[in-house]
C-alpha cells in the first residue's frame, strides 16, 4: 500500500460519496481542498473535519462544473492553497431519471455536463500538471451504471460509459510519466441521489464506499468494483444479450 496521500481535491464533496471521501482522506492526515456548488454545506463539513483534526485540514472552494474555463487557474489556486497535490478526485455527478415516455433532451445534456464534460474540464489540466511533475493520482468516479444502456437513465449510463473511456485513454496517455488514473464503479451507496429511489438491492453506506474507494486509491487499482462483488454482477449483466435486456425491461 501507498504511504497516505498528502494533499487531495475532491470535486463533489458536498454530500453522499465525494463527503465521505474527503472526510476519511483527512482523517488519514491528508490536506483536503472541497469544491462543489453549495457554500453552507462545504463549510459546515469543512468546520467539522478541522474541529476533529485540531488543525486546518480542509479548504473550501465555491465551483460550478459548469463553468468550464475555471479550472486551470482554480486548480493553481488550490495546489498553492494546499501546499501541494497528489490527488484529485472527480465525484461530482448528477442523476436523471425520465418518466416513461419522456424524451427531455435539456435534462441529459445537463447530465453529460457534470458527470462528463466537467470531469474532462478538470482532469486535463491535472492530468498535465501531474504528468509535468512525474507523479499523482487521479480518480473518477464512474458507475457500474455506465456498463450497459438501460431503460431508466440513458444520459447517466452513457457519461458513466463515456467516462470510463475517457479514464481509460487519460490512463494509457499518461502510463510512463509515473501519474495513475483509477476507475472506480460503485454499485448502489446510500446518497442523497439515491434517497428517491427506494430499496436498492446491497446498497452501502457512503462511509463504506469511501473505505473501500480509499483502500482501492492507496493499492493502485486500475478499475475497482466497490464492493468488489459487483464486478461478477456486472459481467452477468453484459452477458445476456440485448434481446433478453430488452424484454427485461431494466
Ligand atoms: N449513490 C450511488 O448509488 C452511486 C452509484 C454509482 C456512482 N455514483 C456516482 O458517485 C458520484 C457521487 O454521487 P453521490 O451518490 O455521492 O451523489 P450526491 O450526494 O448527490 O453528490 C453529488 C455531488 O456532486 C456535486 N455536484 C453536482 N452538480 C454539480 C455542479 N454543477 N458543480 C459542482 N458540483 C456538482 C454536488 O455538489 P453541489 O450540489 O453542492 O454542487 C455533490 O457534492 C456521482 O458521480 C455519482 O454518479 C453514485
Amino acid at each position: 500500500m501507498a504511504d497516505r496521500f498528502g494533499h487531495a481535491l475532491v470535486i463533489g464533496a458536498s454530500s453522499g460519496i465525494g463527503e465521505a471521501l474527503a472526510r476519511r482522506l483527512a482523517g488519514e492526515g491528508t490536506r483536503v481542498a472541497l469544491v462543489a456548488r453549495r457554500q453552507e454545506r462545504l463549510e459546515k463539513i469543512a468546520r467539522e473535519i478541522n474541529a476533529a483534526a485540531g488543525e486546518q485540514r480542509a479548504f473550501t472552494f465555491v465551483h460550478d462544473v459548469l463553468n468550464r474555463d475555471e479550472p486551470p487557474l482554480l486548480l493553481q489556486r488550490i495546489a498553492a492553497t494546499l501546499g501541494g497535490l497528489d490527488l484529485v478526485i472527480y465525484a461530482a455527478g448528477i442523476l436523471y431519471r425520465p418518466e416513461d415516455g419522456e424524451f427531455n433532451t435539456e435534462k441529459d445534456l445537463e447530465v453529460l455536463e457534470v458527470n462528463l464534460l466537467g470531469a474532462i474540464a478538470w482532469l486535463n489540466p491535472v492530468a498535465e500538471r501531474f504528468a509535468a511533475l512525474g507523479h499523482g493520482t487521479i480518480v473518477g468516479i464512474g458507475s457500474i451504471a455506465g456498463d450497459r444502456g438501460r431503460a431508466g437513465a440513458p444520459a447517466y449510463n452513457t457519461s458513466k460509459a463515456a467516462l470510463a473511456t475517457y479514464l481509460e485513454a487519460l490512463r494509457n496517455r499518461v502510463s510512463r510519466t509515473g501519474v495513475v488514473v483509477v476507475t472506480i464503479k460503485p454499485g448502489f451507496v446510500k446518497t442523497p441521489m439515491t434517497a428517491d429511489l427506494g430499496k436498492l438491492p446491497g446498497a452501502v453506506s457512503a462511509d463504506r464506499a469511501a473505505r473501500l474507494i480509499v483502500k482501492r486509491m492507496h493499492r493502485r487499482a486500475v478499475t475497482a468494483y466497490i464492493p468488489e462483488r459487483w464486478r461478477l454482477i456486472s459481467w452477468a449483466v453484459r452477458a445476456v444479450p440485448s434481446w433478453l435486456f430488452r424484454r427485461l425491461g431494466v
